[in-house]
């Protein structure tokens, strides 16, 4: 465990090579605007983790292939990186980027990268098995990027949808071909539900959330995600800016979250790693509970706009990478995703709910206290994953 102490005021950084002694974890609330010392047990604060030791951390890089293959699908282009220096300018950092999935793959959000490659993988190892179903829960784009990777090479889709979830994202998922069947119930829920329908004959799980015993499909989704920050990589250089000094990732179960440890905890030669940072909703903020216990934690999930989020365990598959290598996670509010959204939307980003949580989660990271944890110099470089359009979320309205 690489943070095994709580010490809310004083961090001592970590040596490049990691071997600093002991790795420590602070405990701030920005929203309090002061670090919580003294008689308040850290954990008590649930909204902020910092782990600066962890961007020393590392493991080894991504499989090739998920980038080739995206690029020989029809449709494939790389997505935007959005510059945002009036944002920028009021966070007070350098260079401010969004990468902007609100049209990847014909889909509005990220999850076709990890849907596809997955999808493929699984059909090439079922070559000559005839006609399957591939099964899967989802609270949105998930499903929708099965259903349409399956409708795209002949395969049917049974998707099951978690409670919460708009009607007219529900619609979106049929729209695609699929059998939908709703689940009265949180997204777990829905995952218990498909992994049961997936015991019968001719079906095939496309989960993008580990658990013991099943691994290589999510773990395939996580390669499939490399692609995101492989062309963000490329386009920082082109635009002429250092490597990113902080990435903002929204987390559900921490599959993304998982990539993202991947792509910028793996060797690269005389780079500054950056810090990781995960935005949740305070509706269900597993990745920063699990974080902020050293162990998976699943949480009671409550309603929330980022309904892709929505989810009360994190990934186990993911979990040992969240542990290592994301140094600091923050949960916010409906309200300020919404004020993020509609900041996004004047400045040419038009993300949903969860494509606006990074920039929620940076403006509460930034915050007088919590700073100093992050290390984050004036000129910093950031990049936001804004991972889904306000498309993927019909019936969502910042205003
Ligand atoms: C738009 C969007 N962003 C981010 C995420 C989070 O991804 P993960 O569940 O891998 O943490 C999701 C998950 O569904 C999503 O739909």
């Amino acid at each position: 465990m690489p943070c095994p102490e709580v010490t809310p005021l004083s961090v001592r950084r970590a040596r490049p090579d990691g071997s600093a002694g002991s790795p420590q974890r602070r405990v701030l609330d920005p929203r309090a605007g002061r670090s919580q010392a003294g008689g308040m047990s850290p954990l008590s604060v649930p909204h902020w983790y910092v782990c600066p030791s962890a961007r020393f951390w590392n493991c080894p890089p991504a499989p090739d292939g998920a980038r080739a293959f995206h690029a020989s699908l029809p449709g494939y282009a790389p997505t935007p990186l959005t510059e945002l220096p009036a944002l920028a300018r009021g966070l007070g950092v350098g260079r401010l980027f969004a990468k902007d999935e609100s049209a990847r793959l014909g889909l509005p959000a990220f999850k076709a990268l990890g849907a596809t490659w997955a999808v493929h993988r699984l059909l090439e190892e079922h070559a000559g098995g005839g006609p399957v179903t591939l099964v899967t829960a989802t609270d949105g784009n998930h499903g929708r990027a099965v259903a349409r990777t399956a409708r795209l090479r002949g395969q049917r889709a049974h998707v099951f949808v978690s409670r919460g979830v708009h009607p007219a994202a529900v619609a979106a998922v049929a729209g695609e071909g699929a059998r939908v069947t709703t689940v009265d119930g949180p997204y777990d829920e829905a995952v218990r539900a498909a992994r049961a329908a997936a015991g019968a004959p001719g079906t095939l799980l496309v989960q993008d959330s580990g658990q013991p015993g099943y691994e290589r499909v999510p773990g395939w989704i996580v390669e499939g995600y490399a692609t995101l920050f492989a062309e963000t990589d490329e386009q920082l250089a082109r635009a002429g800016a250092a490597p990113p000094d902080l990435v903002a990732v929204p987390a559900g179960v921490g599959s993304l979250a998982q990539a993202a440890v991947v792509h910028y905890r793996s060797p690269r030669e005389g780079r500054r790693p950056p810090v990781l940072l995960t935005a949740e909703p305070e509706a269900a903020p597993c990745v920063l509970t699990s974080l902020r216990h050293g162990e998976p934690r699943t949480v009671p999930t409550g309603e929330t706009a980022m309904a892709g989020l929505n989810c009360g365990t994190p990934s186990l598959l993911a979990w040992p990478y969240l542990r290592d290598g994301i140094d600091a996670a923050v949960a916010v509010d409906d309200a300020a995703g919404a004020a993020a959204a509609r900041d996004l939307a004047a400045h040419g980003v038009p993300a949903g709910p969860c494509g606006a949580a990074p920039l929620a989660g940076l403006r509460a990271a930034l915050g007088a206290a919590a700073r100093p944890g992050l290390d984050l110099a004036p000129d910093a470089t950031v990049v936001l994953l804004s991972t889904e359009g306000a498309e993927a979320n019909p019936g969502y309205s910042p205003a």
